[in-house]
């Protein structure tokens, strides 16, 4: 049922003083022994996310597939597949989280199906039949060969032979994940209703995958943020999100500052926010991407991104938080340290992330500070896009070394490994064999461990979480970036009403002397810090390795 109206566009979204916190369901929890986390997995470990106190949930996919990509492959798009459990099962996820206080956002990919999903085997048995158009299919060239020379997100080439129509269709990640037609008018009715069918049942929103590859335009070579796009979003909006009471998350690694606010600009009537990927762009090789050795980390490359993003949503549309997901490497091996500042290195990303202007997304496993996998080959991987990469990189001379190591800097693996909830056998992630080994560091990183400790990572988020959700200046407080040039420390302030948070940030292993500019100098009460309590932001500090803190002048 649609509410009567929409809430009032003044008053604070319960998004937006939220924090998400994904699950990657096939890595969380598994109730069952066979491997492979589940959704009583979930249920059993909901008084974990509520102790946390985050608002909302990003469930990735965990509809009907045959797992391609591990679910971003959805052959049925109103059923659970069966080794994830039952739609009563979700019915009862949503039913109890909701009792905490946690609304269950689904991941949704609709750019494209799996090719086991009806339409598709319809539409590749049949030029005749209705479904054949619900995908992009193009004839072969004059010599036979495919229409053109775009290559795969997985490796590999884009357009796919299916003999029995005698064409090629179009695949933008791997041959099982074929891209919808969204010119298609009668495929996008059925995606709406699906979205409707869905919202009915009391979830909380979407985090569209890859959203801008919708509205694409094959024949003149433009797959991102096509001419299209911005009309299916509106239409979208009109046909399932309006009048509800939901978040809309969009994913794309295209979206630019000048593009964002199209997306998410109040007036737009599209979704609410996106997760850009400029920061993690911003610290890949520069010419072999994410399979190259990455530089050393550069803090001031890394400011820029994100002082330029807050700047792009100060007084319009809103900004997604995160640094880690499914797909990208955990944080504190790439921004932290993953060895002997671990904890300290782990509390200052959080800082740093939680008190700028935006909604922050904890990746499963990040609040107790796990860390990269450490791949040794490449029968441990289980990833389609490494393993669908290593073809094409082996093919141009990089060698299985060279491989392995991108592969251990970037690689989606590293982000799936189980959650490690104990030190006991599989880090008690599963009682039988982990679809994907266990990393080896769960005997002292593991949520059992962290939360036994007045001083654990744990802890720290928890506090991080509340001031957010307790504190109107660090939801709608102005950013106001300082020290910008310099090499070491991440330096901000918020603003409101009379009121200011200081927030000083350590990036690196050695210890700072920093001087405190004169626009940032301040006293007040410490609102969190990984080190001493500080009061004073002034002259010249001595900050310790990844120290961050904050402090709130004025009153309160
Ligand atoms: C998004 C997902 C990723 C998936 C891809 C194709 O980037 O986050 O996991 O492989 O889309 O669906
Ligand atoms: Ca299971």
């Amino acid at each position: 049922m649609k509410a009567e109206s929409a809430p009032s566009q003044d008053a604070t979204r319960w998004w937006q003083a939220a924090t998400g916190y994904q699950i990657y369901p096939r890595s969380f929890c598994d109730s069952n022994g066979d491997g492979v986390g589940d959704i009583a997995g979930i249920i059993s470990k909901l008084d974990h996310l509520r102790d946390l106190g985050i608002g909302f949930i990003w469930l990735s996919p965990v509809y009907e597939s045959p797992m391609a990509d591990n679910g971003y492959d959805i052959s049925d798009y109103r059923a659970i597949a069966p080794e994830f459990g039952t739609l009563a099962d979700f019915d009862r996820l949503v039913a109890e989280a909701r009792e905490r206080g946690i609304r269950i956002v689904m991941d949704l990919v609709v750019n494209h199906s799996s090719s086991a999903h009806p339409w598709f085997r319809a539409a590749s048995a049949s030029r005749q039949a209705p479904e054949h158009d619900y995908y992009i299919w193009r004839d072969p060239a004059a010599d036979g060969g495919p229409p053109g020379r775009h290559r795969a997100s997985f490796g590999g080439p884009a357009w796919h032979w299916v003999p029995q129509v005698g064409r090629y269709y179009f695949g933008q990640f791997s041959p099982e994940q074929p891209d919808l037609n969204w010119d298609n008018p009668a495929l996008r009715r059925q995606i709406y209703q699906m979205m409707n069918w869905w919202l009915d049942r009391g979830i909380g929103g979407f985090r569209l995958d890859v959203i801008s590859m919708i509205g694409k335009d094959v024949d003149a070579e433009i797959y991102e943020e096509g001419p299209r796009l911005h009309t299916y979003l509106q239409e979208m909006h009109r046909e399932a999100f309006a009048g509800r009471d939901i978040v809309t998350v969009g994913e794309s690694w295209a979206v630019s500052p000048e593009t964002a606010l199209l997306y998410c600009g109040r007036d737009r009537g599209e979704l609410d926010m996106m997760f850009q990927f400029a920061h993690v762009v911003a610290g890949w090789h520069p010419e072999l991407g994410k399979w190259g050795t990455p530089p050393p980390f550069d803090l001031r490359r890394f400011k820029r991104v994100f002082n330029q993003w807050q700047a792009v949503m100060a007084e319009d549309g809103w900004n997604s938080l995160f640094l880690s997901n499914h797909d990208l490497p955990r944080q504190v091996s790439v921004y932290g340290d993953d060895g002997e500042f671990r904890v300290a290195s782990a509390k200052m990303l959080a800082t740093v992330m939680h008190l700028m202007k935006g909604t922050p997304f904890v990746y499963q496993g990040e609040e107790i500070g796990m860390t990269n996998a450490h791949f040794e080959r490449i029968d441990q991987l289980r990833d389609v896009e490494a393993l669908g990469h290593y073809a094409d990189q082996i093919a141009n001379g990089v060698t299985p070394e060279e491989f392995m190591a991108g592969v251990n800097a970037n690689g989606r693996d590293n982000a799936r490994t189980p959650m490690q909830w104990t030190d006991g056998p599989q880090a008690g992630f599963t009682t039988g064999t982990p679809w994907l080994e266990v990393n080896r560091n769960h005997g002292t990183v593991n949520v059992a461990a962290d939360r036994a400790d007045p001083d654990g990572i744990f802890e720290h988020y928890r506090r991080l979480i509340a001031l957010r959700r307790d504190m109107p200046i660090v939801v709608h407080g102005a950013y106001r970036p300082f020290a910008e040039d310099h090499r070491a420390v991440f330096a901000y302030a918020r603003e409101l009403d009379g009121r200011r948070i200081g927030v000083v940030a350590n990036f690196t292993r050695d210890p700072v002397e920093f001087d405190v500019p004169e626009g940032l100098a301040m006293t007040g009460r410490c609102l969190i810090s990984n080190a001493r309590a500080r009061q004073a932001l002034s002259g010249r500090l001595s900050l310790a390795p990844f120290e961050a803190f904050a402090i709130l002048s004025g009153d309160g």
